[in-house]
């Protein structure tokens, strides 16, 4: 039996397939490459010395993937696909509701024609908005402000209405903070297309020297310097969640909601000085007005996930800083 991860060519599902075959899961990947390459999962291949089942399928087309899941034995569902950008979801609405929305209906269809009833989904903190007060708890009010948020939300609402309608679903919906860093090896990691809109990409290609200067957006915050705190977690321990929940998940019946994250809130200047001590260089920046619907701060109680799936984050900034310095100078160009 195999754990099929949609959306596995890119950032998270890439560093889960890597977890899950080094913990002895075959495993079937589903990825149109609309964002990613196959090079990753040959990198995945090379550092577990394991192969992936690859299928560049889209979930758009029904066809085709019911064909994946009669050609290979699916016992659970691991579903990462799906477009990520905030900003490019205001100017592209229809492109996001449809590739994000349809995709998953798409993909729930055809599970249920197979009888595949564990889904492992990839929500995100955005659902949680501007909270009133962090650490922010998985019972906090959700609300979201641009099409991509909507996904997620409506997402969250379409797979719990699913489990109502047919107990025997076992839906465990992740809720991730900031995904940072990369394997240790050296060989995956973030890989974004063109001019990175996400802080530690940024940084990263301002170290390597395709970037000049990275702009901090707003220091008039209230917080320790002013900066945006959120909370970065390592990709490595964010794929271990997954690994956790794939384990728990027949033991857990009906819909179950964590929050990822390490708990702990750095600044924009806590990253920018953690990743100078990473690489031994100077980041240049500049401040910049705040970004438009970024909040002050975003942290998790992730205490939730610890207690239920026996899950913690273990890696600190150094490590995340130091990890994904390793892919970039690396990888100077990506994949
Ligand atoms: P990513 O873009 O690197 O990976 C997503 C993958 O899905 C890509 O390989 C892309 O080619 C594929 N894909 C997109 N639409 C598809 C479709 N219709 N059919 C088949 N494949 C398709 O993104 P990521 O950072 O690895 O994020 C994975 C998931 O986690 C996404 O759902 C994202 O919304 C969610 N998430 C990400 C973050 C983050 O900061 N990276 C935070 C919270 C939630
Ligand atoms: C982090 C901090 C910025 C870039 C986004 C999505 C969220 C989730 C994770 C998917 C903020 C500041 C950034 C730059 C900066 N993704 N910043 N200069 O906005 O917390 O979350 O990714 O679900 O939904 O919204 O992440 O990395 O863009 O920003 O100063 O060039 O860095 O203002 O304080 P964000 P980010």
């Amino acid at each position: 039996m195999s754990i099929l991860v949609t959306g596995g060519a890119g950032f998270i599902g890439s560093h889960t397939c890597v977890e899950l075959l080094n913990s002895g899961y075959d495993v079937v990947v589903v990825d149109n490459l609309c964002n990613s390459k196959e090079e990753s999962l040959k990198r995945v291949e090379k550092i577990t010395g394991k192969s992936v089942s690859f299928y560049k399928v889209d979930l758009l087309d029904k066809v085709s993937l019911d064909n994946v899941f009669s050609s290979e034995e699916i016992e659970s569902v691991i579903h990462f696909a799906g477009l990520k950008a905030v900003g490019e979801s205001v100017e592209k609405p229809l492109e996001y509701y449809h590739n994000n929305i349809t995709g998953t209906l798409v993909l729930c269809d055809i599970m249920r024609k197979h009888n595949v009833k564990n889904i492992v989904f990839s929500s995100s903190a955005t659902v949680y908005g501007d909270p009133a007060t962090v650490p922010i708890k998985e019972g906090f009010p959700l609300s979201v402000t641009n099409p991509y948020g909507s996904t997620k939300l409506m997402l969250e609402n379409i797979l719990q209405d699913i489990y109502k309608s047919d107990n025997e679903w076992n839906i465990i919906i992740l809720r991730y903070f900031n995904p940072i860093g990369a394997h240790e090896s050296g060989l995956i990691g973030e890989d974004p297309k063109g001019i990175p809109n996400n802080l530690a990409p940024y940084i990263t290609k301002v170290a390597v020297g395709q970037l000049d200067v990275l702009g901090v957006f707003g220091d008039d915050y209230d917080t320790h310097d002013g900066s945006g705190v959120r909370d970065y977690i390592h990709v490595v321990d964010l794929s271990i969640g997954h690994l956790k929940a794939i384990e728990k998940i027949k033991d857990k019946p009906g819909v179950a909601i964590y929050n990822l994250g390490t708990g702990k809130g750095y600044s924009v200047l806590d990253l920018v000085k953690a990743f100078s001590k990473a690489c031994g260089k100077e980041i240049p920046y500049i401040i910049k007005p705040r970004r438009a619907g970024d909040i002050a701060k975003c942290y998790a109680d992730a205490s939730l996930a610890n207690k239920e799936l026996a899950w913690t984050a273990k890696r600190d900034l150094d490590k995340m800083c130091e990890d994904a310095w390793e892919w970039q100078k690396n990888n100077p160009d990506g994949y």
